[in-house]
């Protein structure tokens, strides 16, 4: 662990991501709801919790993204800008001389990686411990169309990495990849791009990071090897890669919830975003859509066909099916939110029930409140969202019209039908109907 401290990460995430086929860059594309590189990210921090050391190599389209900017407020990385894409080389060189860092090794992550696991960049630090000077995460394909081949011999010593491109035909069938994750020593690091010329560009005018490989066997430094699965190490430069990424990860988070004791139902119809708390005995029903900071309290049920995204939910509490429970939202224990009910920026305490057919929309609602099918919270004047209050106890009729903001005290019941516009008293029963006419024989039925 002490190495670490000593390191300095440099994520590339600049390029131009053709392959993607996106106007958004391409580690900005999300993987259960999480941008790419907010996976790397997450990694570069555990390995190193020293901002400072964690550099971030972007191109001009990035820099100016929303998204990203969003992400830097919120991770504080050195940003380094690459003015051109001229390959990974060329990104490592721009920031190896912005950064000036005097730490021990580099270690590089791609930007476009995001499942690499500590544990695994553990294994590159121990190689360098046990007398390497470069080591590098590598795995083995079935199908390594696209990435790098190492070339190696025995006893795990790397000569060269060589790119699909440049590769002949029997080295395009060598089955040991690269992932482009390099831990190596900053020196070696240094000379490498200190004898970069422009003959080290290719003729696509590129510049290539795998070939510190070859420099350093010329000057008799070794390179080694750690062997990652496929799936930790996958690259996603193109919409099958990310898909096929997006099916690996549900499974992952699908694995982690059920070891933790939730039943998930049927992992190939329901979705969970990547920052999701759930707790033991939860059941999910199949087609459930669990997104951003969702968190659901023990023993609760989510019935299939329910949407949640940015809601916590308490203990014994009922959703669905056909719910819809949209961000800021809080629903307390024992609860019910039932079918074709809406739900959004509101507080629904304990024992709160909604079987059918509302849309509760700002709302704060205290303990043990019934809502009636068809009750509507009149959120919006046309300008603003109004807020509403319900106090405990109180019992709302079916096919109310709540119009916000009003205030329904405790015990207060308001009678099936009503338009409330008025606040409504402590225990008082609120009628705001027409009073119904019987005229004798006046039907037109014969
Ligand atoms: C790269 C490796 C390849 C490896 C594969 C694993 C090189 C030359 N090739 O290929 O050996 O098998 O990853 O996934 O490194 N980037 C920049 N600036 C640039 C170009 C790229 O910052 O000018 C960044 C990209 O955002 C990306 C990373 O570097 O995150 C790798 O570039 P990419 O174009 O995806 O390389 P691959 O073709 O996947
Ligand atoms: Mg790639």
């Amino acid at each position: 662990m002490q190495e670490i401290c000593k390191s300095t990460i440099i994520i590339l995430a600049g390029g131009q991501g053709k392959r993607m086929q996106s106007f958004l860059p391409k580690v900005l594309h999300e993987i259960s709801l999480q941008p790419i590189i907010q996976y790397v990210l997450n990694l570069g921090l555990a390995l190193n919790s020293n901002t400072t050391d964690l550099n971030v190599v972007i191109n001009e389209e990035l820099n100016n993204n929303p998204i990203f900017k969003k992400i830097h407020s919120k991770f504080r990385f050195k940003k380094i800008l690459q003015k051109d894409s001229l390959g990974t080389g060329d990104a490592l060189r721009t920031a190896f001389y912005k950064i000036n860092s005097t730490n021990d090794f580099t270690l590089i992550l791609y930007g476009d990686t995001p499942f690499i696991k500590k544990q695994t960049v553990l294994k590159m630090y121990n190689q360098i411990k046990n007398g390497s000077d470069i080591s590098i995460i590598g795995f083995h394909s079935l199908n390594p169309k696209g990435y790098g081949r190492i070339i190696a011999q025995n006893h795990n010593n790397v000569l060269e990495i060589i790119e699909e491109k440049n590769a002949n035909t029997k080295q395009k069938t060598i089955q040991l990849c690269n992932s482009g994750i390099i831990l190596v020593k900053r020196k070696i690091l240094s000379e490498f791009l200190a004898m970069s010329t422009a003959c080290s560009y290719n003729l696509d005018n590129e510049f290539y990071l795998t070939d510190i490989v070859k420099f350093s066997v010329k000057n008799k430094k070794r390179s080694t090897y750690v062997i990652a699965k496929e799936s930790e190490v996958t690259g996603i430069n193109d919409k099958r890669q990310l898909v096929h990424a997006e099916k690996y990860n549900q499974i992952n988070i699908v694995n982690k919830l059920l070891d933790k004791g939730v039943i998930v139902m049927n992992h190939e119809t329901s979705y969970f975003a990547n920052n999701i708390s759930i707790q033991k005995d939860v059941i999910i029903y199949p087609n459930v859509f669990i997104g951003h900071n969702t968190a659901i309290m023990r023993n609760s049920i989510v019935h299939s066909f329910s949407y949640l995204e940015e809601v916590s939910i308490g203990k014994n509490s009922i959703i669905g099916p056909f719910a819809r429970i949209r961000p800021n939202t809080k629903i307390g224990d024992n609860s019910k939110v039932g079918n074709f009910v809406e739900v959004k920026n509101s507080i629904l305490m304990n024992n709160v029930k909604a079987g059918h057919l509302s849309y509760i929309g700002d709302v704060t609602i205290k303990n043990n409140v019934n809502i009636g099918a068809g009750t509507v919270f009149c959120n919006y004047d046309g300008k603003k969202k109004q807020h509403s209050y319900v106090g405990h106890n109180a019992f709302i009729g079916s096919n109310a019209s709540i119009i916000s903001p009003v205030k329904i005290s405790a015990r207060a019941m308001i009678a099936a039908g009503s338009v409330i516009t008025k606040n409504v008293e402590e225990k008082d029963l609120a009628l705001a109907r027409a009073k119904q006419i019987n005229l004798k024989n006046k039907s037109k039925i014969s």
